[in-house]
């Protein structure tokens, strides 16, 4: 079903809305806990940022982060790894795949997507309390902390991680209607600015993450969920488009770092796309710069020529959530 917010999604946003969005996520209507739970990128200080007008100031190093339009908590040495996150083309292309997994619902499109997501968030619902701490390192646009935030009733903090600018300005849109959610601008790849065994739950799908880290941040009990797609996802889509690289699921949390085994559970189905839709979603994630689309949609088509629906592929779906605990409770 369409809903209203859904609807002025598909529009782009009313400019007021989304400028009030934005101003007030970098401004006081940021929720107090994030004064008292953020740590100073560059020394670390745990709740030493002080939030005035468009800047937080470190009280005890000095540093000095911007508020607007982004949390920005960027520092330090770029590491070789690093790169600058989702261009703002594969943002766009990537809303347009969300919304359309979105209203699905009435005609399969994005099927496996779906259950995929439903699944990731089923489980991680299993793992919160009331007023824990949920982190989302490269949370995209923001759309698994918004489905968390209607899967669960009760007061949250949930900090979403992005290093892209444009992803961001999607986020504040996304999460506008959800007031205990804020996002940053940091790299998953640094030290998270966040103290150690804060993090109730950490979450990353399809996105980098220190492991090290990530079992510093969380707190004995805390638990890290990492979704990704199987070796077996789209595999049809795979299998023609030779040159673009496949889904690798997320490795696990190495024990060496005090995480319990992890335990994965695997979600299979199949979902009917078009072949430009494929395009669409290949071209908004870490496949986007193999996409060649003069000579990959005809493949497509072709390919749904021979499963015999012209301009309709089906395809098998493999989705897998993992989630190991810190030890020590
Ligand atoms: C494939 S998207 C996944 C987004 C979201 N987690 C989801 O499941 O829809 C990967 C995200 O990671 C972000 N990203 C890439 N490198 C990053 C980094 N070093 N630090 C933080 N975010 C990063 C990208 O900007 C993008 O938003």
């Amino acid at each position: 079903m369409t809903t209203y917010d859904d609807r002025e999604e598909m529009a782009g946003g009313r400019r007021d809305d989304r400028d009030a969005a934005r101003v007030g996520r970098g401004s006081g209507a940021l929720p107090s806990w994030v004064e008292t739970m953020l740590a100073c990128p560059r020394c670390y200080m745990v709740g030493s940022l002080r939030f005035v007008e468009t800047s937080a100031t470190c009280g005890v190093c000095g540093q000095t982060c911007p508020t607007r339009p982004h949390l920005d908590l960027l520092y330090g040495k770029r590491p070789p790894n690093e790169g600058p996150g989702d261009s703002a083309e594969m943002v766009k292309r990537r809303m347009i795949w969300e919304r359309r997994v979105a209203l699905g619902e009435n005609d399969g499109v994005g099927a496996g997507d779906r259950a995929a997501l439903t699944a990731y968030v089923e489980a991680i619902a299993g793992h919160l309390h009331p007023d824990a701490l949920v982190v989302d390192l490269g949370c995209g646009t923001g759309d698994v902390l918004r489905r968390l935030g209607r899967a669960y009733d009760e007061p949250l903090r949930m900090l979403g991680l992005d290093i892209s600018l444009p992803m961001l300005d999607a986020c504040y849109r996304v999460l506008r209607a959800e007031p205990r959610a804020v996002a940053a601008r940091a790299s998953t790849r640094r030290r998270l600015p966040l103290g150690d065994g804060e993090v109730d739950v950490v979450l990353r799908r399809l996105a980098p993450a220190l492991p090290d880290d990530v079992a510093r941040v969380l707190r004995p009990g805390g638990a890290f969920l990492t979704a990704s797609f199987g070796p077996g996802h789209w595999s049809e889509v795979y299998d023609v488009l030779e040159t673009l690289p496949r889904p690798r699921p997320a490795p696990p949390a190495p024990r060496t770092l005090g995480m319990s085994p992890a335990r994965s559970e695997v979600t299979e189905g199949r979902e009917t796309l078009s072949p430009a839709l494929v395009l669409t979603r290949l071209q908004a994630g870490p496949a986007a710069s193999h996409v060649v689309p003069a000579r990959d949609l005809p493949l497509l088509y072709a390919l749904s020529e021979r499963q015999g629906a012209p301009g309709q592929l089906t395809l098998t779906t493999e989705a897998a959530v993992a989630f190991s605990t810190r030890e020590g409770a």
